[in-house]
């Protein structure tokens, strides 16, 4: 067990003026894929004991929390989000042991830890769905989880029309001989037949779920992120869809239609709210961050309602294209959303299951200049900020062979989706050749790509003018924007421009140069110009943080 943090968040105060804002609501949390994060045993899967021994990068880095994704016992058919234990470690990640000692020693650096909590479904192979099919049609054991009987002639139809997120219906039915008429059940899984989901209905779900918390609280850990925290309600009688709102196969994951009734149920804002009265009774702000895919941002604010979820995550950037307009669209949907519940906004740009930055938004040198300019679009913004692992190198997703592909997407889809895979190729560390350090083997559990041996960590950290610096710099930079008011300005044709306090902020998401703000450079993601008339000038897809001139101009 851990001490908390040595270092004390600075007391600021809040948007609304009176209360002390708590560490979280303007923190800049690091995103942990631990399997392709760091391997110390050289097995080709990441683990806790490699991130451990990488936590000096974070330091550098300047993040203030981590967010660790499952570690927990897994079969692995979703990464880990198919949790056969909930309180305890696979053994492919470590031990409960080195989860103490990376709490220890990230805390002993400043750094908060946050885990996952994965509360829609466990893996089959917890001993939960174990005794439940035994249990047989009607048992308590059953109702833990969304058993029902089928349709049509032998119930061999599925209950309803529900497809899974990952392809094919969100049913399966149970194996065995059935009933005394022969007739088998069907369980509702929303994601992989792996991941039957859960009946937050039942008190000992909910119970259950109250003991995981609090086995981590009781670990260290400052906090959660809770998956799928959009599905945990069902809309009751399970009725059939529209099924015209349902994005296709390989749309990836995507804001739904409000018509969508596997999501955003009203009822399971009282489990969060379950949630947040386990995190109150602990000392040291903890907190709970939600995944919460929701029609829009009006939906969203109802998950941080202030006795619900501290964070959710606005998805807007993930969703923007490279336009000012589209960028500043989604920021504005954010803002007003979050500001009408007193919550701070929680800035995404990639995770695990969204294409890298690097490559959404463009290819190559292009793709690259945006996520730059991107990134510090991100950190100027009010409110928590979110980094995936590989965001600080710039890495755009890797194009993964067929054969090596691990997500239950690419089998569910009928080869539709490719998955996400691309997005959690491991962390390129030093040298030259796979696996760049990441691991002694070279047989990694997904394949690294040739050509990364200028994105290394170490080679980044060669280079003053690298996508590393970049980050540090603008994590060293960013407590100027404490507290600062933000406020739109007047922006060139293709630009978004806002201020933050006395820092301005110009993003030229457009096709041409346009001229420099005013005010003295404090960073800029890339290169600037100099103009026909001598000024200074932004080049397309750079985004430049200066020190405000004279005024506040409009
Ligand atoms: C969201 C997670 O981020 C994703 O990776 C996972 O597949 C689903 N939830 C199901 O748990």
């Amino acid at each position: 067990m851990s001490t908390r943090p040595g270092r004390v968040a600075a007391v600021r105060e809040s948007g609304a003026g009176r209360r002390p804002a708590a560490w979280w609501a303007d923190a800049v949390f690091y995103q942990i894929y631990p399997r392709s994060f760091a391997d110390s045993n050289g097995d080709g899967d990441g683990d806790l004991a490699g991130v451990t021994s990488r936590l000096d990068h974070l330091v550098r880095l300047g993040v203030d929390a981590l967010w660790l994704s499952p570690f927990y016992r897994s079969p692995m058919a979703d990464g880990g989000y198919d949790v056969a234990d909930p309180c305890d470690v696979d053994p492919r990640f470590g031990t409960l042991e080195d989860f103490d000692a990376l709490v220890a020693a990230a805390h002993e650096r400043g750094i908060r830890v946050t885990v996952d909590v994965v509360p829609n479904h466990f893996s089959e192979q917890h001993p939960w769905f174990g005794e439940a099919l035994q249990a047989g049609p009607g048992s308590p054991e059953r109702d833990r989880f969304v058993f029902r009987a089928g349709r049509g002639p032998g119930g061999d139809e599925p209950p309803n029309n529900w497809p899974s997120v990952f392809g094919g219906p969100a049913w399966t039915r149970v194996p065995g001989a059935g009933d005394a008429a022969g007739r088998r059940q069907w369980y509702l899984h929303l994601f992989a037949r792996e991941q039957p989901d859960l009946n937050w209905d039942n008190p000992q779900v909910r119970a259950e779920f109250d003991r995981i918390l609090r086995f981590w609280l009781d670990r260290g850990v400052d906090g959660f992120r809770v998956d799928v925290a959009h599905g945990m309600a069902k809309e009751p009688g399970l009725p059939d869809l529209d099924l015209s709102v349902v994005p296709g196969p390989d749309a990836g994951i995507v804001m739904p239609a409000r018509a969508d009734l596997r999501w955003d149920r009203d009822g399971l804002h009282e489990y969060l709210r379950g949630f947040r009265r386990v995190l109150d009774s602990y000392p040291g702000d903890r907190m709970a961050v939600g995944e919460a895919w929701v029609p829009d941002a009006e939906r969203l604010a109802r998950y941080v309602r202030p006795d619900e979820l501290n964070l959710s995550f606005n998805f807007e950037l993930t969703q923007a294209s490279w336009d000012a307009a589209d960028l500043r669209a989604a920021i504005e949907r954010s803002l007003a959303a979050m500001a009408g519940v007193g919550a701070p906004c929680t800035w995404v740009l990639a995770n695990h299951d969204v294409e890298r930055t690097a490559t959404r938004l463009g290819s190559g040198a292009t793709g690259r200049a945006r996520a730059r300019a991107a990134a510090l679009l991100q950190l100027a913004l009010p409110g928590a900020a979110y980094l995936y692992n590989g965001d600080e190198l710039a890495l755009p997703n890797v194009d993964v062979p067929d054969e090596a592909l691990r997500d239950p997407s690419w089998e569910r889809s009928g080869h539709a989706d490719r998955g996400r895979d691309g997005e959690r190729v491991p962390m390129p560390w030093s040298g030259s050749a796979p696996p760049y350090g990441f691991s002694t083997t070279p047989d990694t559990w997904l394949p690294m790509p040739d050509g990364w041996a200028s994105l290394t960590v170490a080679a980044q950290r060669a280079d003053p003018a690298s996508t590393l610096h970049l980050y540090r710099a603008a994590l060293r930079l960013r407590h100027r924007f404490r507290g600062g008011p933000f406020a739109w300005l007047d922006a060139p044709p293709g630009c978004l421009a806002f201020s933050r306090g006395t820092v301005e902020v110009l993003v030229n998401a457009g096709a041409g140069a346009v001229p420099m703000p005013a005010g003295a450079v404090l960073l800029a993601s890339g290169p600037l110009g100099d103009g026909v008339q001598g000024g200074g000038v932004l080049p397309p897809d750079t985004t430049v943080w200066t020190r405000r001139a004279g005024p506040r101009r409009r």
